[in-house]
């Protein structure tokens, strides 16, 4: 294939150097956007009677015949060519001559790759908004139906103090709209339009930058032309938002993998959701759980590999920035895919509030009430708590639980019990006093879980 700079070169590459240097492979699927951002040019050029009015009608139509035609299947994007730019350009000019030469007046590869990549990245923005909207709502109509169901919280993994599984949820609630506005942030810097930096140093053909800006969709222009094709950070905001999303989601995960084991028992995952075994004729494995889990790695990775590619470059457009593609194109494929998953899994799992109501008898996890019960008695609550703690060990060591302990035994450790305390470490009751904002109590539960209704109403 022809390069686009062979008037230099006396060589053609090397076939091993081409493929080498090729992003073709990976860049087409930003075609769509590539012929976007090329009209909006193209238009311009015109407007601004850089060409003529006749050689923008014939570009315009060439390039919306190729994307026509791409999106039939008639015109495979092929790789002999470096990348999608050149294989755009050079597919136009197979089609309607030299007009399609002037299309890239007043423009580089460096301004239009940095162009495409935020053009592309607005779209998946889109589609990871909705993807988390999604799963939001997911959980949400899971939470409403278990704003009563009991269960024990956790901290060390060690049973704490009562809660519901609707609250348990809305935690993941909030962290995922954190993740949706920080998505819907970092837009405010992905809609900067690069066009018109050129290769860095701007154009001496007198553009107009603010057209192709209104026509593009982009909210801003970006005001240094060295930056404007330099500038990666959208792509980091990005995979770090992704990857932020990611950790959320693992450890969404990793609970419902120790939900559904044998030893919690809280849920059971859909058949249409998990797998089974080769072997073992009784399993029923959460892979779906496991793999969102295992590939927040990859994600992580993507960042990294991202922030390490840009820490030593010098300005301006350096090569070393096409592996800002593969990078970011896997971090939000996975982001997709895991996003999508785990919507379904929750969507189909089931909730067994049976186990997680037993689960909440044991382990003590009314203490901290049966102290509170003290204190409203006038104790201090350091002492209330040292009473409780020798009431859970004796407890312990007659293997009773706090509920049925005699009202004899109580006062032996101190005389402010009285048969009041019953009612006070009540499970239901200890779970209902808890109104605190954002706490346990089922009404507390319900305004997180409108809290949350209401900003997905926004959108
Ligand atoms: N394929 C390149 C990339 O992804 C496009 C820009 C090439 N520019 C250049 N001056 N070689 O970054």
């Amino acid at each position: 294939m022809e390069k686009l700079w062979k008037g230099r070169f006396k060589k053609p590459l090397q076939e091993e150097i081409n493929e080498f240097n090729a992003s073709i492979a990976f860049d087409k699927r930003m075609y769509s956007e590539d012929i976007f951002g090329s009209v909006a040019h193209v238009t311009m050029l015109a407007e601004e009677e850089i060409i003529s009015f006749q050689d923008k009608e014939l570009i315009i139509e060439g390039l919306e015949g190729i994307k026509k035609d791409i999106e039939s299947g008639e015109l495979v994007i092929s790789d002999d060519y470096e990348d999608i730019h050149s294989f755009v350009e050079g597919e136009l000019t197979k089609r309607i001559g030299d007009a399609g030469k002037r299309l890239h007046t007043a423009r580089s590869r460096n301004d239009q790759v940095a162009l495409d990549l935020r053009l592309y990245l607005k779209k998946e923005t889109d589609e990871i908004l909705l993807l988390i909207k999604d799963f939001l709502e997911s959980i949400v109509e899971v939470a409403e139906k278990n704003t009563s169901t009991i269960m024990p919280g956790y901290t060390h993994l060690q049973r704490a103090q009562p809660i519901t599984f609707g609250h348990h949820l809305m935690a993941y609630g909030m962290m995922l709209l954190r993740d949706k506005e920080r998505f819907e942030d970092a837009e405010k810097r992905l809609l900067v339009n690069p066009l018109g930096s050129c290769a860095l140093a701007g154009t001496t053909f007198n553009i107009n930058r603010e057209a192709t800006t209104k026509v593009l969709g982009f909210k801003g222009i970006s005001e240094n032309s060295i930056d404007g094709v330099s500038d990666r950070d959208f792509v980091l905001e990005l995979a770090s938002n992704a990857a932020i999303t990611m950790m959320h989601l693992s450890r969404f995960s990793e609970e419902i993998i120790l939900w559904c084991s044998w030893e919690y028992r809280f849920i059971e995952l859909d058949d249409s959701c998990s797998t089974g075994s080769s072997i073992m004729p009784q399993k029923k494995n959460p892979d779906v759980a496991e793999l969102v889990r295992g590939k927040t790695g990859r994600v992580y990775g993507d960042l990294i590999t991202l922030f390490t590619m840009l820490k030593g470059l010098p300005l301006a457009y350096n090569k070393d920035m096409q592996e800002d593609k593969e990078a970011i194109f896997d971090s939000i494929d996975t982001l997709k895919q895991c996003l999508k998953a785990s919507t379904l899994m929750v969507r189909t799992m089931k909730v067994l509030k049976d186990n997680m109501r037993e689960a909440a008898a044991k382990g003590f996890i009314n203490a901290t009430d049966c102290a509170d019960y003290l204190v409203n008695k006038g104790l201090p609550f350091r002492k209330a708590y040292m009473i409780v703690g020798e009431i859970v060990s004796y407890c312990l060591e007659n293997q009773l639980i706090l509920e049925e302990l005699s009202l004899d035994n109580y006062r032996s450790f101190s005389e402010l019990f009285q048969e009041d305390v019953y009612k006070a470490i009540a499970m239901e009751n200890c779970l209902n006093k808890r109104i605190s904002r954002g706490g346990s109590a089922p009404a507390s539960v319900k305004k997180q879980i409108e809290y949350i209704k209401e900003k997905l109403k926004d959108d």
